[in-house]
């Protein structure tokens, strides 16, 4: 008899506990056992699980109007969260549009910057340049931008092969002349990227302002967005702040370009919009974009569940719980405990570097710390750990291929913002049991 489910999962060698429950940072099985959900969800949950302001707000939207088209009708909760959002947004990225997940967002943001420079007479203008490393999401033209080759490898016939460039990855920088001091490299290979395209043929640039995807927690160095920006304003290149993950409070700010002071042209948001209660992504747009937009007429461009009302409800909802519980500043009180607690995971040998920002936390893990010498990808350190962690209660994620894209290994911890002091230390306590067994077992 065929015992396997019905439903597809991500591995089909993988075992997934049937998780039935929620309750704040703690997500519960069907055995009973409770897990700190280290990453909340995919980085959505983060006002933590069991919201009954939401739940409730949810079950009164969707009696009283669940969905109209947004071809035909336009609706009160979605007007008054692009308002909203305009009013706390950076710059004059006044105005917004709602789709249904970040891939669905980013999707949005390409054509938007395509249809810009269309309306401004440059026909040329659309190659999409991006990171080697950055998720962007799942779609055709996200993965396109999406530089990481495990995602990419069977659909590369099916890709624009849009020009990539390296991030910025202090740890383990790969330019010449950085050791020590950046000298932004890094960011200057933009203009390299734009200048070998052709300038009249790149519309934008697209780049998450804190990596998490093919590096873990990758802030880049203060100027890197300046420089950036500046690059592109010298070509005629629109700049795309992908904050699907760091959006909505992850960083202590409402968005984690404004730790960097640059106003993007667009900017792309998703997952802590809903707090993982609705599927809900957006593209926030500046005034000269709209105009564009609105000179070219109708924007040939729709989902179904554009502009959904119970969706941007919620939103409207998560925005009155940060600000009610004053979470912008609770995330940068707990990123600093975080910051101060995991002082005592470098005393393990296999810990060569931890990069925290707000409530992100990557720490990676090497054979030879004072090399940065990885591990081989044989012995799957970066794996064992999460497998540790969750003996112990606390759920993590973790990849490996971050030093040459096959060796090196890391490990992801992203709670719900809401976490208390106290679950901070709890988390941190089993990441040190779990570096500890992982460094006696790799016998570092
Ligand atoms: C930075 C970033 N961009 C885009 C996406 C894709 O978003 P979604 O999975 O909602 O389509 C993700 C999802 O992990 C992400 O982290």
């Amino acid at each position: 008899m065929n015992t396997r489910d019905a439903l597809i999962h991500r591995d089909p060698a993988g075992s997934y506990p049937v998780i039935t429950r929620g309750e704040g940072i703690y997500l519960i099985d069907e055995d009973g056992n409770r897990y700190i959900d280290g990453v909340s969800g995919a980085g959505n949950v983060t006002l933590g699980h069991g919201q009954k302001q939401i739940a409730a707000v949810m079950a009164e939207q969707a009696e009283t109007m669940a969905y109209c088209f947004s071809a035909f009708f336009t609706n009160r909760p979605a007007l008054d969260l692009a308002s909203r959002l305009a009013s706390i947004a950076p710059g004059s990225l006044n105005h917004a549009y709602f789709v249904s997940g970040g891939s669905e967002g980013n999707e949005t943001a390409f054509k938007i910057a395509r249809l810009y420079h269309l309306q401004r007479g440059n026909e040329r203008k659309h190659k999409i340049i991006s990171r080697w490393r950055s998720y962007h999401g799942a779609t055709l033209g996200a993965l396109a931008a999406s530089g990481l080759p495990g995602l990419r490898a069977p659909f590369t016939s099916w890709l624009p092969d849009f020009p990539k460039i390296e991030p910025s990855y202090p740890y383990r920088c790969k330019f010449a002349g950085c050791e020590g001091t950046c000298n932004l490299t890094c960011a200057d290979q933009l203009e390299e990227a734009i200048l070998q395209a052709g300038p009249d043929t790149v519309a934008a640039f697209i780049g998450e302002p804190v990596v998490n995807a093919g590096i873990t927690v990758s802030p880049p160095p203060p100027d890197y967005y300046h420089r950036i920006r500046e690059i592109c304003d010298k070509y005629d290149v629109l700049f795309i702040a992908d904050e699907i993950i760091t959006g909505f409070g992850r960083t202590g700010r409402w968005f984690a370009i404004e730790h960097y002071d640059v106003v993007p042209d667009l900017l792309v948001f998703g997952k802590g919009a809903t707090a993982g209660y609705m599927p809900l992504g957006g593209v926030l747009l500046t005034d000269d974009i709209r105009d564009a937009l609105d000179e070219a007429g109708s924007f040939p461009h729709v989902f179904t569940y554009v502009n959904n009302p119970v969706a941007t409800r919620v939103a409207w909802t998560v925005l009155d719980i940060i600000e009610r519980e004053g979470l912008l500043e609770h995330v940068t009180r707990m990123g600093e405990q975080l910051e101060t607690a995991s002082k005592r995971l470098l005393e393990h040998p296999i810990v060569g570097d931890i990069r925290i920002k707000g409530l992100m936390m990557g720490i990676e893990l090497v054979r030879d710390r004072a090399t940065a010498e990885p591990f081989p990808a044989s012995r799957k350190v970066s794996a064992r750990i999460p497998q540790i962690t969750m003996e112990h209660g606390l759920h993590v994620s973790s990849t490996s291929g971050c030093a040459d894209w096959v060796n090196g290994d890391d490990v992801r911890f992203y709670p719900p913002l809401v976490i208390s002091p106290e679950e901070i230390e709890t988390a941190v306590s089993v990441l040190d049991t779990a570096l500890d067994q992982a460094t006696r077992e790799f016998d570092v």
